[in-house]
């Protein structure tokens, strides 16, 4: 493997395979677990808002011996018109190990990549790919239906619903999730989740309801607003039309809950818009993972960080 995560889909299964295995040893460890990281100096540099990735990438790197320092967009030369590439080379000057990076852009990661010695892990750049993300749904769906021992998936359907074409999560779930053999469903008006979509290995599908009947798993995308162009303030966007027309169609509440299999799974990558693509009711429902979601996300970053970044 190379040192840098890019994305899942340029991993072959084995190296998707062996980075959960090794997430699944990690939650199997004492809290404070010393060694890979031992003095290693980890640049969480996040360019755009995060609570989760980037408070379990630091949890992950302090776990495993680490440090870590973090530089935000705001407050930081990148608001003085920095270049991505200038403000990576200049965190690796300073003395760190690796950079995780989050950005805005479509291809930050490959660019910081391709200008740095260091390993560099994407923690979800523009539109592409999230695939910490990716792997910790990976993770979440398997333990979800007892395939922990495998993760072989085949045979259950994930769903993943909403803005998918703004989504880094979607593309990284549908990497992972394939890979192991289930079958993904898109779903969402075609103004969000555009039938190139399939291109990557899925279907599409329109018809909520009978997407929710075949699930095991339905990963609901948080709308992303601020990828919206002319989005307006309260949410309208010219994308899905008015707010209720959207839930009418695509929101998960009490109501379409119903359709699901009884041992079929909620998931949401976070934050979610409460009201809008979930409800209450379901979100803090027993069969909604969102929080294991964030729990597993730990393991996951340690299984990355001692694995490309670690010594032996
Ligand atoms: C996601 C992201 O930033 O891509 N959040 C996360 O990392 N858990 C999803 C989102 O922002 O909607």
């Amino acid at each position: 493997m190379t040192r840098d995560l890019i994305g899942l889909a340029g991993l072959d299964t084995d190296q998707i395979r062996r980075l959960l295995v090794d997430a699944r040893a990690m939650a199997a460890r004492p809290p404070m677990w010393r060694g890979p990281l031992d003095d290693m100096l980890i640049g969480l540099v996040f360019l755009e808002d995060s609570t989760r990735t980037r408070v379990s990438f630091e949890i992950a790197a302090q776990r495993l011996g680490g440090w870590t320092i973090e530089l935000s967009g705001r407050g930081s030369s990148v608001a003085k018109g920095e270049s991505l590439a200038d403000t990576v080379r200049t965190i690796e000057a300073l003395g760190v190990d690796a950079i995780v990076l989050r950005a805005r852009q479509d291809g930050a990661a490959e660019e910081a990549a391709g200008v740095l010695e260091c390993p560099l892990i994407n923690a979800g750049a523009g539109t592409q790919e999230h695939p910490t993300q990716g792997l910790l749904d990976a993770y979440v769906f398997a333990e979800a239906h007892g395939r922990l021992d495998t993760f072989d998936l085949s045979g259950l359907t994930y769903a993943i619903v909403g803005d998918v074409d703004h989504s880094r999560v979607a593309r990284s779930d549908i990497a992972a999730m394939t890979r192991f053999g289930a079958r993904v469903i898109c779903v969402g008006p075609e103004s969000m989740c555009h039938a190139s979509i399939a291109d990557l290995g899925c279907v599409v599908e329109r018809d909520f309801e009978r997407a929710l009947q075949a699930a095991d798993a339905v990963q609901m995308l948080r709308m992303q607003f601020e990828r919206h162009e002319e989005a307006g303030p309260t949410g309208a966007s010219p994308l899905i039309g008015s707010l209720a027309d959207y839930r009418a169609g695509y929101a998960l509440t009490a109501d379409r809950v119903k359709h699901m299999k009884p041992s079929a799974a909620v998931m949401h990558p976070g934050p979610a818009n409460r009201g809008l693509e979930i409800d209450d009711f379901v979100a803090d429902s027993p069969r909604a993972l969102i929080r294991r979601q964030v729990t597993c996300g730990v393991w996951v970053r340690m299984a990355v960080l001692a694995q490309l970044v670690g010594k032996g």
